[in-house]
């Protein structure tokens, strides 16, 4: 089994293609280019049907449990959603009302978000760190906000975004640097 840190990133876009993905996809980039690590994709638009469909944990098609499973051991989470009514998309709440609350204690979360323009760069500080604070996470405080403006078809064109997502991953590498050095420790001593 693999000794990389576990990182998971999950965009809540229900179309395709979506600026929210590219942004999630920067951003893992990015950190690719500071560490190693095992990689869990979740796109919301590939299983919305399927997840808004569903109540109750026990009917969860396996591939979804799947993702689910992986959000639970993650040691890295990156998170994005697009505005929608000034919240991040009701899908992207469903998915995570389907994980254990206790399963993302400490584990450290790095927000993005994207909206038609910068009037609700504010959602990530109302909406999604409630949320994950609820999950007792690791909330980062840099988070990436991106309006539809900082992109030209479909990929990042604004110096300003390029160079937040640098800051907000070169600030998250030593969390993941921490779940590296924890998972290193107990692998020695289960050995
Ligand atoms: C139903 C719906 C609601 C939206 N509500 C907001 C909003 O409240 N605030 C905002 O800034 N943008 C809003 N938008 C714009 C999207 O957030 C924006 O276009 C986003 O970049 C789309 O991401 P995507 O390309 O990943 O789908 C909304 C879009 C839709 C479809």
């Amino acid at each position: 089994m693999s000794n990389k840190p576990k990182i998971v990133a999950v965009s809540g876009g229900l179309y395709k293609p979506s600026r929210t993905r590219v942004l999630v996809d920067e951003i893992v980039a990015s950190l690719g280019q500071q560490v190693q690590f095992d990689l869990h994709v979740i796109e919301l638009a590939d299983i919305a049907a399927e997840l808004g469909s569903v109540v109750n944990p026990a009917d969860l098609p396996p591939h979804i449990a799947a993702h689910i499973r992986a959000i639970e051991n993650a040691d890295f989470l990156v998170v994005g959603s697009p505005v929608y009514r000034a919240t991040f998309t009701g899908l992207f709440k469903h998915l995570f009302d389907f994980v254990h609350h206790e399963a993302l204690i400490d584990v450290p979360v790095l927000f993005a978000a994207t909206g038609g323009s910068e009037r609700h760069a504010l959602v990530i500080d109302h909406q999604f760190r409630p949320l994950f604070s609820f999950f007792q996470a690791l909330t980062l405080p840099i988070g990436v906000y991106a309006s539809e403006a900082d992109f030209s078809n479909y990929r990042v064109s604004s110096e300003l975004l390029k160079a937040r997502i640098e800051l907000a991953t070169r600030r998250a590498l030593p969390f993941i640097q921490k779940r590296q050095a924890i998972g290193d420790a107990e692998t020695r001593a289960a050995a």
